[in-house]
């Protein structure tokens, strides 16, 4: 049952927005539409892992590379390409529209972000043409269930009217954008460096942000010197990004009277932040549902 303060529908053993998603082009996999090219590359989390953060650092790669694209050009994304974007509103509505038309005529090699579980991804990936390159990055749940409520609390056109309380259980009983956060995860952790997907976390990023890039880099065939290694480091911190206007720039969103100021990607990007706001029972609930199904199937994760 869904919560009737929070429109989510599901589908496929997924959950979407009402107000963001369209049935009929969820259930027509429109995903399906868009070409899937060898040389795509394609960032996928679930929501509020770190997306933009890598998509920073990645196309901070390719700029140095003399990518000259502008970023509308460069990066749209497929994992939300179900919207139906006549309804949807103001900012968002502008970028799907601006991505949609630049879609197919996007320069190879496109940068891409997806945020679908693997069932939902393009068919012909799922048959087994896995040569784009796919670089998954995860974040510990809690760490996310807090960083999502912040955000659609934020977010004027979204009707998120959640508790947080109501919010912990929309979370771990799955009925939250693109959920349920494990099976997402652990769908596209069935594929490793032989589909082309590489995994990558947030704390890993927060701990060694070098040493991750080393290897994305690696992955993307894209060696890059020390020198620009460390360019890249230096532009992806917060800071930098924050000064850079990464919020606005990178994702191309246009203000059409909707209150962009609201929503930010960046905020405190902590590893632990979850502590500040979980109390004893939601942590206990929070474990035995989610923590203690993820360690089952021998998946680690890092809430520290
Ligand atoms: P918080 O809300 O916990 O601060 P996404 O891009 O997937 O929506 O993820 C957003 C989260 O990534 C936010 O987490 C944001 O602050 C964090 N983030 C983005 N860039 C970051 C950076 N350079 N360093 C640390 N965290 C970052």
């Amino acid at each position: 049952m869904a919560h009737t303060n929070w429109p989510v529908f599901e589908h496929d053993g997924c959950y979407f927005i009402d107000r963001f998603h369209d049935i009929d082009a969820v259930k027509e996999r429109r995903i399906d539409r868009w070409d899937i090219r060898d040389d795509d590359v394609i960032i996928q989390t679930f929501p509020k892992s770190g997306t933009l953060w890598m998509l920073h650092a990645v196309s901070q790669m390719y700029d140095n590379l003399n990518w000259k694209l502008k970023p509308v050009d460069r990066v749209a994304r497929p994992g939300v390409w179900f919207e139906k974007t006549d309804s949807v509103p103001g900012l968002y509505g502008s970028m799907v529209k601006a991505v949609k038309s630049t879609f197919h005529e996007m320069q190879s090699p496109r940068l891409m972000i997806c945020h679908v579980p693997q069932q939902f991804f393009h068919t012909s990936w799922r048959k087994g043409n896995r040569k784009c390159k796919i670089i998954h990055v995860t974040r510990n749940p809690k760490d996310v269930c807090v960083s999502s409520f912040k955000f659609f609390q934020s977010l004027q056109f979204i009707e998120m009217h959640l508790t947080w309380e109501e919010w912990v259980k929309a979370f771990v009983e799955g009925q939250v954008p693109f959920g349920p956060w494990l099976d997402n995860v652990w769908g596209w952790n069935q594929f490793g460096l032989e589909d082309n997907v590489l995994h990558v976390t947030f704390e890993d990023m927060k701990r060694d942000l070098k040493s991750v890039l080393v290897k994305v880099a690696d992955f993307l065939e894209r060696p890059l010197s020390d020198d620009m290694l460390d360019h890249v480091v230096s532009q992806c911190s917060l800071d930098a990004m924050r000064a850079s206007q990464t919020d606005v720039q990178t994702l191309a969103i246009r203000d059409e009277g909707t209150s962009r100021e609201n929503m930010k990607f960046l905020r405190k990007g902590e590893v632990g932040d979850w502590k500040y706001h979980f109390t004893v029972a939601q942590n206990e609930y929070f474990d035995k549902k989610i923590t203690a199904e993820a360690n089952k199937l021998g998946l680690q994760l890092q809430y520290e």
